[in-house]
């Protein structure tokens, strides 16, 4: 069955800790709260894409445990496709999420588990839903190159491509190539450009860059509580950051933007309404605890849209 959204990325259980500040070496430190979740980027992506109102299937590898279960259920929950390779000889992967009391600032340390074994054969007999897809994301949790032919095979079949290039790693030559747009935040866009991203202008000159390697329709640079920047063949604009309530949890604030940019292209949006949108999602994201679990639902959205 055809689906409007592929996304190819991870799947892991977010071991989730509350605390005013990160243990230093050799501390141990009480946390003020712990929650074990559902999380991954790709996994993340394709969660808020569904709950927004998007259909969409999901490329990952689990393995046959409990973790793996969970995303499944999380799936199915949401309305995300799972389009899953169950892997008997990796466990499913896991991270550690240090979540800074007050400001709701993250700090990710991930180990992919079995969706760090993804091959391009995962993709081979979900090539044609690729193909056909609206819209095809994809992240860089998973192995590059794989990520690399997922992009391919989505520009070959004529889909809108978005790469999230995070974590931050260097790219194949051609890979920019492949993406209609890509999404880095500050971090990933210095690292992707060597510009240091501080502001508006050093973001907008990053975007620049990351067109002149060969991104094809705009570079989108997140900028936290900042909102967002574009660049594009008509130049740069800062999209603002929406208010939707007290900030308790900045994880998954970068995956609630994509899936939420996923859905409104597949819904037929121009790029200035469709980021508009993005940020509605990822700012009803960051006022509730988790990452899948914090995705908003398209009526939540409308009505921060109207509002
Ligand atoms: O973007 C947030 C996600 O990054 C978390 O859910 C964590 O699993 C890491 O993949």
């Amino acid at each position: 069955m055809p689906h409007d959204i592929v996304i190819l990325g991870v799947f892991v259980a977010d071991a989730a800790f509350r605390s005013d500040r990160l243990p230093v070496l050799g501390e141990t430190k009480i946390a003020t709260g712990f929650t074990l979740g559902p999380g991954g980027k790709g996994s993340n992506q394709a969660v808020a894409a569904a709950r927004a109102g998007g259909d969409v299937g999901f490329i990952t590898r689990i393995g046959d445990d409990a973790f793996g279960q969970m995303g499944q259920r999380v799936w199915a929950a949401a309305g995300v496709n799972p389009l899953i390779t169950c892997d008997p000889d990796h466990p499913t992967g896991a991270a550690g999420i240090f979540i800074e009391e007050g400001s709701g600032r993250n700090a990710i340390l991930i180990s992919p588990g079995a969706a760090g074994a993804i091959t391009t054969a995962d993709l081979t007999p979900h090539a044609a839903l690729i193909a056909g897809a609206k819209v095809a994301v994809t992240q860089l949790e998973q192995p590059v190159a794989v990520a690399r032919d997922f992009l391919r095979i989505a520009q070959a079949g004529g889909a809108i491509t978005i790469l999230n290039p995070a974590p931050a790693t260097s790219l194949p030559g051609e890979m920019l190539g492949l993406c209609d747009y890509v999404t880095p935040n500050e971090t990933e866009a210095a690292a992707l450009t060597g510009i240091a991203v501080v502001d508006l202008n050093s973001a907008a000159a990053a975007a620049e860059a990351l067109l002149a390697q060969g991104v094809r329709q705009a570079a989108i640079i997140t900028l936290g509580a900042e909102g967002a920047l574009v660049r594009d063949r008509k130049g740069a604009r800062h999209i603002p950051q929406m208010q939707a309530g007290t900030v308790v949890d900045t994880t998954g604030a970068g995956d609630a933007f994509n899936g939420g940019f996923a859905c409104a292209l597949a819904q037929g949006m121009d790029l200035d309404r469709a980021l508009r949108f993005a940020t509605a999602v990822a700012a009803i994201s960051v006022t509730r605890a988790g990452t899948a679990a914090a995705m908003p639902a398209a009526a939540e959205i409308r009505a921060l849209l109207q509002g």
